[in-house]
């Protein structure tokens, strides 16, 4: 029998999650198989134990449910108790490991397969919602020059941004919150959007100037072609554009490292889902 694990959400049957397992296990000769788990809103929990019980070994947790992987893990990695949620979990027997690998996804995309170095550079975030905090801490460990979180309700990222201050004994100068208005007059080496805005092709209004020469512009957002967010980088002069495609690939090695040790290879399994 082969081993089991399965990506886990509402809704699920969009998930590349499938295709690139598979490819990960037929390039690493993992006997496994990868499934798709689509869990009642109301029945998570539920549905992990059903899944435990027959014998899966690990899931992905996309949305809505990270939360309630965090709050169900016995045990949590560091970058799990940073990001306040789960996207992987690994079943060692009676007990429920909880990771979290989309922060650590998205910064491998930049600095290895895009080759944008963070360290020393002015970075924003835009937006303040799970996605910006899944990624904050390891952001910070890629040692920007300054971060900034900008958020339409701009209290949420003064949360955020104090929180991190606190934790990591920050400055204000290095680490601090903004509405979109504000950001008039600055300019930033990384763009990263982490908001849904995307998902209806639109974005929050960025004050012309913020793109600085060479810079990148990075969407989590994948799957929508060149976004709304992209289009505006590009017509502000940004030199690199990239979707989360990237960062979904690499989110899903660091997974599957956890649960198989093995560490697969990223680029060809990018190439062919960008190819799709
Ligand atoms: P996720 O888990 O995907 O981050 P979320 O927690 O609901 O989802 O957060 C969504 C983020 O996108 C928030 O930062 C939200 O801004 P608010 O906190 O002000 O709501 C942001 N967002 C969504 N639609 C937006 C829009 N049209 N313009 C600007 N920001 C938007």
């Amino acid at each position: 029998m082969s081993d089991r694990y399965a990506v886990i959400g509402n809704p699920v049957a969009h998930s590349k999650s499938p295709f690139i397992h598979a490819a990960f296990a037929r390039q690493t000769d993992q006997d496994v198989v990868y499934e798709r788990i689509l869990a009642p809103l109301d029945g998570f929990a539920q549905a992990v134990e059903t899944f435990r019980a027959e014998g899966g070994l690990g899931l992905n947790v996309t949305l809505p449910f990270k939360l309630q992987a965090f709050q169900i893990a016995h045990e949590r990695g560091v970058r799990a108790r940073d990001a306040q949620a789960v996207n992987t979990l690994k079943f060692e027997g009676a007990t429920i490991y909880g990771d979290n690998t989309d922060g650590i996804g998205l910064v491998r995309d930049i600095q290895v397969n895009l080759n944008f170095r963070i360290e020393g550079r002015d970075v924003l975030v835009m937006g303040a919602g799970g996605a910006a905090q899944g990624a904050l801490s390891v952001l910070l460990d890629a040692k920007p020059a300054r971060l900034v979180i900008a958020n339409r309700t701009v209290e949420k990222a003064e949360r955020l941004a104090e929180r991190w201050r606190g934790t990591r004994g920050l400055s204000p100068a290095l680490l601090s919150a903004s509405g979109y208005a504000e950001l008039s007059g600055r300019e930033f080496d990384v763009v990263v959007n982490s908001t849904s805005a995307s998902l209806n092709d639109t974005v929050p209004e960025l004050p012309d100037g913020v793109f600085a020469r060479g810079c990148l512009a990075y969407d989590m957002m994948y799957g929508k072609g060149v976004t709304a967010f992209l289009e505006r980088a590009l017509s502000q002069g940004a030199a690199l554009v990239a979707d989360g495609i990237g960062m979904l690939v690499e989110q899903a090695a660091e997974s599957f490292f956890i649960w198989r040790g093995v560490r697969p290879q990223t680029g060809p399994v990018i190439t062919a889902l960008k190819a799709q």
